[in-house]
């Protein structure tokens, strides 16, 4: 009999065997999985399906929104209010905390950035879905607030999908950092990454270097240093990337390695940064730290931050561990 690589629902049942417990974090997956599934088919149908281009509308970010912003929002909503696991959802997209109809019961809370990086859609570059759940704290009131704003370490999962080259699901209930590929024909995810890990050092970084004028002396002077090359600080060449999609950008992290920052600049300072803690920081920085790497403000460690806003915005820096702890290590001089 030939090998068949283990699906995501198999993965899953073996994981939840393995953890004891209920099935829930298994249907919450799953039900992710089938959300990130539609997504998929809508950004690569694309210009076919009339689907790229403004939706006309902005959003609580004070961003433009494009209207696979507003599809994948849209699914993400409807797919995972299904099971009734979630009483209430938070959304990038959405300003206020989305009350789930008949899901009172529910005993967990889902945000998520239904679409990452979606200026690159209309040029049909990579993006992405990111999620992060949590438990609804007892006694809470889902439709405040107050009951999301946890810190990074009290995520019970997180995970993203890449619409790539190929479509893949990155996931880690605490146990490490597993990778699944979406195969078009059965329309099944399949374990192709398991135990994902980011080496300790790397030769590549990632930053918006069109900021260069607004940051500060410690980012300035870790890019400075990796500039020179060979010759300067670090005694050897770096190499640059920088895609626009945070998701693509972890994803190649988790694959090979690199340090990613999106800093607090003085442009950015009065809102705290440019990326969301609550949507990108944390579940992005849980995956990071349990395939080995490190997630800081350049201050701190993003999952220790106590969240004031469900759309509260941060300095990001992750990746291979020892470059983060180099630019923490400025940001303390
Ligand atoms: P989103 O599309 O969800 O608003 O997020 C975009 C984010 C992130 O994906 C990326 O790292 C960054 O913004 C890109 O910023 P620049 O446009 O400044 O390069
Ligand atoms: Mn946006
Ligand atoms: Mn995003
Ligand atoms: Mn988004």
């Amino acid at each position: 009999m030939s090998q068949i690589p283990q699906t995501l629902t198999h993965w899953l049942i073996d994981a939840q065997r393995k953890a004891g417990g209920d099935s829930v974090m298994l249907q919450l997956l799953d039900d992710i999985a089938t959300a990130c599934k539609m997504i998929s088919h809508e950004i690569a149908q694309g210009a076919m399906l009339g689907n790229l281009g403004k939706a006309g509308s902005e959003n609580v970010q004070g961003e433009e929104q494009k209207q696979l912003d507003v599809i994948a929002n849209d699914i993400f909503l409807a797919v995972n209010a299904q099971a009734g696991h979630y009483p209430a959802m938070a959304s990038e997209e959405l300003e206020d905390v989305y009350v789930v109809d008949g899901a009172a019961e529910g005993k967990y809370l889902l945000l998520f950035d239904p679409l990452d990086g979606s200026s690159n859609i209309d040029v049909n570059v990579s993006v992405g879905s990111i999620f992060s759940i949590l438990r609804l704290p007892e006694g809470a009131d889902p439709s405040q607030a107050a009951a999301f704003l946890q810190t990074g370490v009290q995520q019970v999962a997180a995970g993203y999908a890449l619409y790539g080259p190929s479509t893949m699901l990155v996931i880690s209930v605490g146990q490490g950092v597993h990778g699944f590929t979406l195969d078009r024909n059965t329309g099944l995810f399949y374990l192709t990454h398991p135990d994902m890990s980011i080496p300790a050092d790397t030769k590549e970084f990632a930053i918006n270097a069109s900021r260069a004028r607004f940051w500060e002396a410690p980012v300035k002077r870790y890019v400075d240093e990796c500039l020179a090359g060979k010759t300067g600080p670090r005694g050897r060449d770096f190499n640059m990337r920088w895609i626009a999609s945070m998701v693509a950008e972890v994803h190649r992290i988790l694959t090979r390695g690199g340090l990613f920052m999106y800093p607090m600049d003085a442009e950015n300072q009065a809102k705290g940064g440019k990326l969301r803690l609550m949507y990108e920081a944390n579940p992005m920085s849980f995956l990071v730290e349990q395939a080995g790497g490190a997630a800081s403000t350049g201050r701190q460690r993003i999952m220790d931050v106590a969240p004031t806003g469900l759309h509260q915005r941060i300095s990001v820096i992750l990746g291979s561990k020892n470059e983060v702890e180099r630019v923490a290590s400025y940001h303390a001089e």
